[in-house]
């Protein structure tokens, strides 16, 4: 039995509901624990393409019980659509619950978001623009709505006509919007609540039985580590903790439950919206990455800007998250490239680095040092063990494990479920090395 984490390395968009979606094969539980749907986790099996923003990426498998836990915040009008759209696609929300504490997102979240975005002119964040960052800002000034609030017509009824008011003043004064209609806007959550009500769960117990019942859980993460709130590259971040951490906090379970961290990382990196990226490429080979990797955001078709692999960003995801293995995420897109190069450390002020600077400005400031590898200009699609891979590729990997310092469990090659090579198991394989008093790798039967 394990409970295992999967987290994203970089900045999101790792393919982390791909992943999700392979492990949920053995799991009994998936549980998202913290973002809303800012997230988009795409999973593709058998030539059909699910775009998840709030549901977990394990109810594809029908016997997989999806718990979308009180560390996320959730838009209703999008879950029910999503909840549509699994239904016309055949598949069956009924094992899917909700933590009753998570919090909601409102309409003038959505409308402070865009605001304040405007407002900060060169400074914008680059938000989804899904009103993310208020509703938890709300979570913290304690004005937030929860999901156990909208189950209740008259406290519901009584929160909102408060808070509209409240906000109302600050879409006028501060926004110079016009105000919403409470009655309307009730009106329209207290329907929600109507389709939502049998999903709504104490989801810390619900989670609590199953590990004393010594079922699998697999914890879902959506952004990446870079875009975590506090470890991230603030402020330029979304507004919870997508870090490995954040599991326990968002779903409700104490650490000593967390048998596995599995980090997801692309072949290369990658980043929406605004702030420093060291490998952004500035060539033609970022429109090939781009144009071959499909590089437009699930949630808001944005342009995904890219970059070489940083192994300095990567090494910080495997000491914030503890990671256990990786799994490398779009190796394909590489395919036709003539040189590979993958940042080692950065230059900052003059001075090498290679660990991850947390000050903002100095991190504004890094200049990557890269190494190059040969490409493989093979196509690497059908392959499906690591003796199917060209050896430029397989070099490329052991590359990236030994600057990681994590051993890699999965190799992907497409966006299928069955483009994708099984290196080690996964949940049960080796865990990354960890060194002896005199700094050595302790050998893996010490
Ligand atoms: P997530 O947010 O981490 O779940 O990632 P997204 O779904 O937003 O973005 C990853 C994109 O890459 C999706 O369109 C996936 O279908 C696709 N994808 C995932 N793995 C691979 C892969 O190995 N190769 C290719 N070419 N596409 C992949
Ligand atoms: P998944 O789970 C990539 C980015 C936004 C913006 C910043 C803050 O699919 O990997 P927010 O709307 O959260 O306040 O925006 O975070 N961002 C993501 N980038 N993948 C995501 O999710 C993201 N969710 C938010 O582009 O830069
Ligand atoms: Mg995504």
């Amino acid at each position: 039995m394990a409970n295992v984490v999967v987290i994203g390395a970089q900045w999101g968009d790792e393919g982390k509901g791909k992943v999700t979606d392979l492990l949920s094969k053995s799991a009994d539980i998936v549980v998202r624990y913290q973002g809303g749907v800012n997230a988009g986790h795409t999973v593709v099996v058998k030539g059909q393409t699910f775009k998840l923003h709030l549901i977990p990426s394990g109810i594809l498998y029908p016997g997989t019980e999806c718990i979308i836990g009180s560390g996320t915040v959730i838009d209703p009008e999008v879950l029910l659509e999503e909840l549509d759209r699994l239904d016309e696609l055949g598949i069956s929300s009924k094992n899917l619950l909700i933590s009753q504490t998570a919090h909601i997102t409102m309409p003038y979240h959505r409308l402070i978001d865009k605001a304040s975005e405007d407002r900060r002119g060169s400074h914008r964040i680059g938000t989804t623009g899904r009103g993310i960052g208020p509703t938890y800002a709300d979570k913290s000034e304690r004005t937030g709505i929860r999901m156990l609030d909208l189950l209740d017509a008259n406290g519901l009824r009584e929160s909102m006509q408060w808070t509209i008011a409240y906000k109302n003043e600050i879409l006028d004064k501060l926004y110079n919007l016009p105000p919403l209609d409470a009655e309307a806007e009730i009106d329209r959550y207290l329907g929600y609540a109507d389709r939502l009500r049998h999903h709504v769960v104490d989801a810390s117990l619900k989670i609590y039985d199953a590990v004393r019942k010594r079922r699998n859980i697999l914890f879902e993460g959506a952004q990446g580590t870079l875009l975590d709130l506090d470890h991230g590259t603030y402020p330029y971040v979304t507004s919870s903790n997508p870090v490995a951490g954040g599991a326990c906090v968002g779903a409700g379970v104490g650490p000593t439950i967390i048998d596995r961290v599995i980090g997801v990382a692309k072949a290369y990196t990658t980043r929406v919206g605004e702030g420093p990226f060291p490998t952004e490429m500035q060539d033609g080979i970022g429109t090939v990455l781009c144009d071959r990797g499909a590089e437009f955001g699930t949630t808001t078709g944005r342009q995904r800007r890219c970059g070489w692999f940083d192994a300095v960003i990567g090494r910080y995801a495997v000491r914030i998250n503890g990671m256990d293995c990786l799994a490398i995420t779009k190796l394909d897109v590489l395919d036709t490239l003539e040189e590979i190069k993958v940042c080692v450390a950065y230059e900052i002020d003059g001075q090498r680095c290679q660990d991850f600077p947390t000050n903002a400005r100095q991190f504004a400031r890094c200049k990557p040092i890269y190494e190059s590898l040969s490409g493989w200009k093979r196509s690497t699609e059908e392959c499906r063990s690591l003796e199917d891979l060209p050896k430029e590729a397989l070099n490329y990997l052991k590359f990236l494990a030994e600057l990681m310092e994590v051993p890699i469990a999965i190799v992907s090659l497409g966006a299928s479920r069955d483009q994708t090579i099984i290196v080690e198991d996964p949940i049960h394989g080796p865990k990354r090395a960890l060194l002896d008093s005199n700094g050595q790798p302790v050998s893996k039967s010490a």
